[in-house]
């Protein structure tokens, strides 16, 4: 492809994913493929000329969207969102067209340099404490990670790594194997699964510790695990707090377990993948008081921020942690301005790294400040508009509600919540998940698209309300959850149990 054709295939790319996001409503927002629908779709072999870009572009609509979730769909209110806008998109492009791989400083100096920038702006425009910046005058920093699921591992290395250097700095006779075969780590039973799942790739035992009735991890139970496991001679020595859990978006207390964190000298690292968003407003940063006692925070602007994926905001208190548990020389990565800026490859798994902060960059300047939380408070208003909608019907039953997400049940209990979800899924016209809150089964509703409006949530709400009489048709009342069970093959049930989100 020379650069003509690619002018020419670009041009009409951008034609269509414009189309594509303008249109978007007119599509079901679940797909009708079953598993291995695309196989037959392509050749078995890869083509042995090359074809004109105008045939690739004919199979978008053939091969690709018919085994689409549009996930920027107005209709999709699952999981939580995923960023996406235009600056994020261009911001992408010129990532790719420089194609540049900034492991060090000098492997190209805007890439590390812009990075530290937007950090350092991201930081200030969700009010963190300035020793976590690149631009204070301690040790402190930011990078892009891929995902928050990495930085809550990139930070365990790191706990894990300072802890056994604290051990041995003391004790320098132990074992260092053996001082991380007793390391323990410590997070709520809300916490998403890449938190213990970072466990488990880092040989640290997870202990998912229960929360309150509002799914909050507290002081006391967090101390009495500690004590528990210090008297069976083990060691704490890592603490993930959420804020904004991934089932019903609860926050931890950070003001309590922050200050144990401390005195057990433990590290704290605080997972506010999606609603970390929410502190560029003011008005929702009480929600993160405590949080000068984290040693590491990461949140996610390419959830709720509009920054297109991957990008993962993590910021460390002292670097000189991870670059200690992370650095690996070789002669061949050395360049004379060392220590002058980051060099990202020692704050990372991966050695190669993208141009990330492009599309931070295009995205904080074409929204500005007040576009962002203008972004955010409307989301959220449109969640409270749909709360209220459910707390106006006597049908269903207010769950809990927290940011841009609403949970609630249908009264007549659990199965018919349980059919409701199933039926709405199976109609594809709107997008939802179920969560257990209190030990019930609830229905999640989260505002996730960018371009969900007002009339989008009057549309769910009819489909909801609509599904919703369909099953009532069929329930009779004084007999609560027994009516449909018909309807719920035992098979179906077990299955639902594993989709439903985890919690
Ligand atoms: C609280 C929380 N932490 C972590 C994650 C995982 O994020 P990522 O996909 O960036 O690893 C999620 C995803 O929904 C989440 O809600």
């Amino acid at each position: 492809m020379d650069s003509d054709q690619f002018r020419e295939f670009g041009k009409a790319m951008v034609d269509y994913i414009a189309d594509y996001l303008d249109n978007i409503r007119n599509r079901k927002v679940l797909p009708s493929v079953n598993p291995g629908y695309l196989q037959p779709t392509i050749p078995q072999e890869a083509p042995q000329t090359g074809e004109n870009w105008k045939s690739i572009m004919e199979d978008i609509e053939r091969v690709i969207m018919p085994g689409v979730t549009h996930w920027h769909s107005p209709n999709f209110h699952a999981y939580c969102p995923t960023a996406n806008s235009y600056p994020g998109i261009v911001g992408e492009m010129l990532s790719a067209g420089i194609g540049c791989v900034g492991f060090s400083w000098m492997s190209s100096p805007a890439c590390t340099e812009l990075e530290v920038a937007m950090m350092n702006w991201l930081g200030k425009l969700i009010g963190l404490p300035e020793e976590f910046l690149n631009c204070s005058n301690g040790s402190g920093g930011g990078i892009i990670q891929g995902s928050a699921s990495e930085s809550t591992f990139i930070a365990l290395l790191t706990a894990k790594e300072r802890m056994v250097r604290n051990i041995k700095n003391v004790h320098p006779q132990l074992d260092e194997g053996l001082i991380k075969a007793k390391l323990v780590a410590y997070t709520s039973d809300q916490a998403n699964s890449s938190v213990e799942k970072a466990g488990m790739l880092g040989s640290m035992p997870m202990r998912l510790l229960p929360t309150d009735q509002n799914g909050c991890l507290r002081k006391e139970t967090l101390e009495e695990a500690i004590s528990n496991d210090k008297n069976a001679g083990l060691i704490p020595c890592y603490v993930v707090a959420t804020l904004g859990t991934t089932g019903t978006c609860a926050f931890d207390n950070l003001e309590e377990l922050g200050p144990v964190c401390r005195r057990e000298k433990l590290w704290l690292h605080i997972d506010a993948a999606y609603a970390g968003s929410a502190f560029v407003c003011p008005e929702y940063r009480y929600l993160m008081r405590g949080v000068e006692y984290a040693d590491s925070f990461d949140f996610n602007p390419h959830k709720w921020m509009m920054v297109n994926s991957d990008c993962s905001a993590m910021w460390v208190r002292n670097s000189r942690h991870i670059v200690e548990a992370f650095n690996v020389d070789r002669i061949y990565l050395h360049h004379e301005h060392e220590g002058v800026a980051p060099d990202y490859r020692h704050w990372q798994i991966s050695l190669g790294r993208r141009f990330r902060a492009l599309k931070l960059w295009f995205v904080l300047r074409s929204y500005g400040v007040e576009g962002i939380q203008k972004h955010i408070r409307s989301q959220i208003e449109l969640a409270r508009y749909f709360e209220k909608l459910v707390k106006d019907d006597s049908r269903f039953e207010f769950a809990c509600s927290s940011m841009g997400l609403v949970c609630f049940r249908m009264k007549a209990g659990d199965r018919l919540t349980q059919t409701l979800v199933d039926k709405l899924t199976q109609r594809k016209n709107i997008y939802v998940i179920p969560c257990y809150f209190q030990g019930n089964y609830v229905v999640r509703f989260v505002v996730c698209s960018r371009l969900t409006e007002i009339r989008d949530i009057d549309y769910g709400w009819s489909e909801i309300c609509e599904v919703a009489s369909e099953i009532l048709n069929g329930y009779i009342p004084g007999k609560p959850n027994g009516e449909l069970v018909s309807l719920v093959t035992v098979s179906n049930m077990s299955k639902r149990r594993e989709n439903c989100i985890e919690h």
